[in-house]
């Protein structure tokens, strides 16, 4: 793996502000020394991630997430290390002397090479004497050529093991096949995909991580048959056809959600090109934050059958709750988008996609499913679920205007509707307060013993100031925790090659080093308010000693009472006594 030499990831670090860069991601204010936003890294409403230009970090109250602008990006983004250095230095125009296409060498990279060389091999198929079937398969679906190049759709084979024949030929472990969920290795080693039209599935940045073979003939089996989970195959965690869409969901500020993969690849071809198949009838909290990155509204176009409708009606609450604007296309007389522009052309598909309703409009239609508005059961319970959706609704006019539809529909007291929905209001705060109540209060619960934190804060001090890497190396105390120790060892090392230190390029340093950046992490999280001085610091290391004073004294006690030699009995009593005046 090519690496970035550390000196440039230094400099380049120090010619950005972090909070410049972060502000370039998500709304920051100021407010006193730092800087606040709401944290992108977990689902939030609050403002709990703070910025210190000082420092040059950030840190979330509430997740735990910290670090510098390098790990920022390389989170938000969802990329490796080397390459949020990459995207940083393109931003301001920091040359690299690495070149960018040995940067993207990564943890994976020997994975994506392999799903790569089994992509070729599938498309190659296709090619052949033995493809015609699926490729007439293909176009009778008005896949063409072009298509199967744009979406690099191939063919597995009938053949039991011929993709484990080629990868083996190439030297590719068996080991790394099975994690990749491309072989079975029972009794004996098979193809996972036999006999499919195969379709690769990209991570976001566009590496191939799984695949997904259809059914073209009429064997037998699921239809669609996906890669299992594997390392790298997270199918939560993507969204199929993201990395193709990526540009024109922020271009057009909208994401158009569909089921399928089918549906997605058809509007694709057809020149809409921000849509993304949702492969399932849920949304994961992964797939969220991947769309919350592009900033956009998302437009919802689901199956028009009942699960379809019922899909549009939970995602569309789940994505209103995390404040995107939601829109509704409803396509009917058609299974999915892909038969309705088979059927009634792409121009009527940009029709319906140039007039969107809004998710509001859905939900006051799609609560009426299976109710009797006549009966008054059922009316009360259809406007009391409609005021439980508006509440979630933002724009104070569109709720004036629905309340005042519902009076006049049917026949309801405005002002009655208005204390009903004014109530269901303040029990949806409550439920809020009660929720963020309860997290502090556990949090509060994970106490950390006094000398745990006497020793973070000793860390915290000689990673930021190398005025205290020295004091600690002419006051050494010994410290009993090996993870804390191992910690030591990196700030000496690092302090040893840069005869000084710093906070956010110590965690540049220690990035890669897996052993100890989860404990630093913590420590920038937990220490990262209190402030630097030299009577503290030598108070830490006083404590420190004590406590290992305390833990010597208690291991020779136990010694004496197990000795059974006088002359041993009188010096181990020595020792305890000269610890206890403080002469060792
Ligand atoms: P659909 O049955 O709507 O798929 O399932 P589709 O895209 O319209 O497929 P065609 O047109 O029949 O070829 C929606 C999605 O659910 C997942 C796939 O991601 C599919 O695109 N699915 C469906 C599976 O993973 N396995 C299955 O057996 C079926
Ligand atoms: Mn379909």
């Amino acid at each position: 793996m090519a690496l970035i030499p550390q000196e440039e990831i230094t400099a380049l670090r120090q010619c950005v502000d972090i909070v410049e860069v972060i502000s370039s991601y998500i709304p920051l204010d100021h407010k006193g020394k730092n800087y606040f936003g709401v944290c992108p890294f977990h689902a939030d409403h609050s403002p709990s991630m703070s910025v210190s230009k000082e420092k040059q970090i950030y840190k979330c109250f509430s997740c735990g997430a910290a670090g510098n602008v390098f790990t920022f990006v390389q989170n938000y983004e969802n990329v490796s290390f080397a390459q949020a250095v990459e995207i940083i230095a393109q931003k301001v125009g920091f040359h690299l002397s690495t070149p960018i296409k040995s940067i993207q060498n990564e943890k994976y990279s020997h994975y994506y090479e392999i799903m790569e060389v089994s992509s070729k091999y599938f498309t190659n198929n296709l090619k052949t004497e033995q493809g015609k079937a699926a490729l007439e398969y293909l176009a009778k679906r008005f896949l063409d050529n072009n298509a199967i190049k744009e979406f690099n759709i191939g063919l597995a084979l009938k053949n039991k093991d011929l993709l484990y024949q080629i990868l083996k030929s190439k030297n590719y472990q068996e080991k790394d096949l099975e994690n990749l969920g491309l072989i079975n290795n029972h009794e004996q080693i098979t193809d996972v995909f036999i006999n499919r039209v195969m379709f690769p599935l990209h991570d976001p940045n566009g590496n191939i991580i799984g695949f997904s073979g259809r059914l073209y003939d009429n064997s037998e089996g699921p239809k669609y048959l996906n890669t299992r989970e594997t390392i790298i195959f997270k199918k939560g965690q993507m969204l199929f056809n993201y990395h193709r869409a990526k540009n024109s969901i922020q271009n057009n500020k909208s994401i158009i959600l569909v089921e399928g993969y089918m549906d997605a690849i058809r509007l694709y071809l057809n020149g809409v090109k921000n849509v993304v198949a949702i492969m399932g009838t849920s949304l994961t909290s992964d797939q969220i934050k991947l769309i919350q990155k592009l900033h956009c509204k998302v437009i919802l176009c689901l199956d028009s059958d009942e699960p379809g409708q019922k899909a549009t009606y939970e995602i569309g609450n789940i994505l209103k709750n995390q404040n995107f604007e939601v829109e509704v296309i409803r396509l009917t007389g058609n299974k999915d988008p892909d038969e309705y522009i088979i059927n009634q052309g792409i121009d009527a598909f940009k029709k319906n996609l140039n007039s969107p309703i809004k998710f509001l409009d859905f939900t006051i239609n799609y609560l009426k499913q299976n109710k009797n508005l006549n009966e008054t059961v059922d009316l009360a319970n259809y406007v009391n679920d409609v005021l439980k959706d508006l509440s979630q609704e933002k724009d104070p006019i569109l709720i004036d205007i629905t309340l005042k539809k519902l009076a006049d529909t049917y026949n309801l007291d405005y002002e009655i509707l208005q204390d009903k929905l004014k109530q269901i209001d303040k029990l949806n705060k409550d439920i809020k307060q009660e929720k963020e109540l309860k997290f502090v209060n556990d949090n509060k619960n994970i106490k950390l013993s006094k000398y745990e934190k006497t020793l973070k804060n000793l860390l915290f001090f000689m990673m930021n100031d190398a005025k205290y890497v020295r004091i600690y190396q002419e006051n050494l105390v010994f410290i009993n925790e090996a993870k804390y120790r191992e910690i030591i060892k990196e700030i000496l090392y690092y302090y040893e090659l840069h005869q000084t230190i710093n906070l956010a390029d110590f965690l540049s340093f220690v990035t890669n080093n897996e052993n100890v950046l989860p404990d630093v992490l913590n420590i920038v999280n937990v220490c990262s308010d209190i402030e630097l001085e030299e009577t503290a610091f030598y108070d830490f290391l006083k404590s420190i000693k004590v406590v290992n004073e305390k833990q010597t004294i208690k291991e020779l006690k136990e010694k004496l009472k197990n000795c059974m030699d006088k002359n041993e009995k009188i010096k181990i009593a020595n020792q305890i006594a000269e610890i206890k005046k403080g002469c060792v």
